[in-house]
């Protein structure tokens, strides 16, 4: 992310960014990160990291909603496990909205349905992101948590989640660096629709998927 596209996505009508392995990718996205209250990055990195891992906006109505973003262990080069912050930034959450939102940027299916669990009942919704490809386990857990292990890939799907599918497989074959491209084709954007009332306890929760024209 830079601070060019980030204003792009929010422009756009994004109300909150969320982040994950790659956000030091781009260095000159740490002052954005410092100075936007609608961006966060895992909440489990450093704690000399620039940014912050929770930030509370309004909704259209002026329901406080608060968002927060954390970083799977599993598979993935994480200084903090996820677990030991879910449930103290959980509890500075909801001391600010009744509605939760956890975004878990993990590699690990187990990692995200066990932090769903933990926190059922305790938050409106527990998504999962990062592996691009959307599972097929949308759902209201018994607490009124809605949760899915991943909510999928917005961008190109004629591809290897979202590289130029020649330039992956080469880079698999062969072990040698191979300069990344976005692929173009079968655009869709995907992600996952939660209705929550009031308290923030979720109603539903249903994948979306949609190609774009
Ligand atoms: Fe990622």
């Amino acid at each position: 992310m830079t601070p060019r596209l980030a204003d792009r996505l929010l422009r756009a009508g994004a109300d909150v960014l969320t982040l994950g392995n790659h956000v030091w990718r781009r260095r000159e996205i740490a002052p954005y990160l410092e100075s936007s209250d609608r961006i966060v990055r895992p909440a489990n990195l450093s704690t000399k990291a620039p940014g912050r891992g929770l930030v509370v906006v309004e909704a259209e109505d002026g329901t406080p909603i608060a968002v927060a973003n954390v970083q799977g262990s599993l598979f993935m080069n994480t200084p903090v496990s996820p677990f030991e912050v879910l449930e103290p930034l959980v509890e500075e959450a909801r001391s600010r909205a009744r509605i939760v939102v956890i975004d878990f940027h993990g590699e690990a299916t187990s990692e995200k349905v066990a932090a769903a669990r933990l926190l059922d009942g305790r938050v409106t919704a527990v998504i999962g992101t990062h592996t691009h490809v959307q599972t097929n386990d949308a759902r209201v857990q018994p607490g009124g948590t809605a949760a899915i292990t991943d909510a999928g890939m917005t961008g190109p799907h004629d591809s290897v989640i979202g590289v130029k599918a020649e330039l992956a497989i080469e880079r698999m074959r062969t072990g040698m660096p191979v300069r990344f491209e976005p692929a173009g084709g079968g655009v869709r954007i995907e992600g996952v629709l939660v209705e929550c009332d009031a308290e923030g306890r979720a109603l539903s929760c249903e994948p979306v998927r949609v190609p774009v024209p």
